[in-house]
């Protein structure tokens, strides 16, 4: 059986860890060769070295359109083009509305919603010149749920959505698809540090779970397969989609 994304060139941020260290590992076993991006990169060089093979890796900030061009050209120089784009990267920025200083607004923006415009405007001229690319945005549940005290990090990730919707109507017409996954809880680094903020971590988990219909948490495997699926020529009619995985619990209505 020939390999889902065989010999497309991928390039994927917030690769380090978590949720893109898991869709770099499930590209690589499905053919993809891959350009990983990461603003940390010592443990960028480790997950690299474990996947193996030829991957670039290549220490950007998201935030920074200059950074983002010169990575994009890196992968360009080294591959000759880019297929399938993933934009994860992201961080949790969580403040009352009111304290939130401006500078944890610009961060929150700058990395959530900018980020992966930054990135899809540099890599749409080596889509467009082949006329075909598949780009994948990370969201969230976030994204078109709102629990309270979470201001603003969901005003981004709404923006994150607006952002593929938009975009993939506009690039329709040249064969460029956009698509967006809204993760809700999974099983990463960035969870476990906000569980650990809790008294009691393992009962703020289990709070969690006991309110999600499947009754766990996700896992960053289950995002990556939704990822692979999204990039491959299996998903070729899909665009401006958001694909919720999240164990059913924004499907919930509470009385
Ligand atoms: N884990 C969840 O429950 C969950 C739920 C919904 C959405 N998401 C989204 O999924 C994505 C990945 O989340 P995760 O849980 O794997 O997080 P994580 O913190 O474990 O990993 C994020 C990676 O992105 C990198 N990164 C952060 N800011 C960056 C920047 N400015 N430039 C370059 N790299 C940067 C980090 O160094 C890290 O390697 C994020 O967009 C997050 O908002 C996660």
């Amino acid at each position: 059986m020939v390999a889902r994304l065989q010999d497309k060139i991928a390039l994927i941020t917030g690769a380090a860890r978590g949720i893109g260290a898991a869709i770099a590992e499930a590209f690589a076993e499905e053919g993809a060769r891959l350009a990983l991006i990461d603003r940390d990169a010592a443990t960028l060089a480790k997950t690299a070295a474990k996947i193996g093979g030829d991957v670039l890796a290549c220490r950007a900030d998201v935030a920074k359109r200059e950074e983002a061009d010169a990575a994009v050209a890196r992968a360009i120089e080294h591959f000759g083009k880019v297929d399938i784009l993933i934009n994860n990267a992201g961080i949790n920025v969580y403040d009352d509305p009111l304290k939130l200083s401006q500078e944890d607004w610009q961060r929150c923006m700058a990395v959530n919603l900018e980020g992966p415009w930054n990135f899809i405007r540099a890599v749409l001229p080596s889509m467009l010149a082949q006329k075909r690319g598949a780009i994948v945005n990370i969201a969230s549940t976030h994204a078109f749920s709102i629990i309270p005290g979470y201001f603003p990090y969901p005003v981004a990730k709404h923006g994150v959505v607006g952002l593929t919707r938009s975009l993939a109507i506009d690039y329709a017409p040249e064969g460029i698809r956009i698509n967006a996954i809204a993760p809700g809880y999974i099983d990463t680094d960035i969870v476990k540090d906000w569980f650990a903020t809790f008294a009691d971590p393992q009962a703020a988990r289990k709070k969690v779970e006991d309110i999600i219909p499947l009754r766990r948490i996700g896992r960053p495997r289950e995002v990556a397969m939704a990822a692979v699926y999204l990039a491959s020529d299996e998903a070729g009619f899909s665009t401006g989609s958001v694909l919720t995985m999240d164990g059913g619990r924004s499907v919930v209505y509470h009385d």
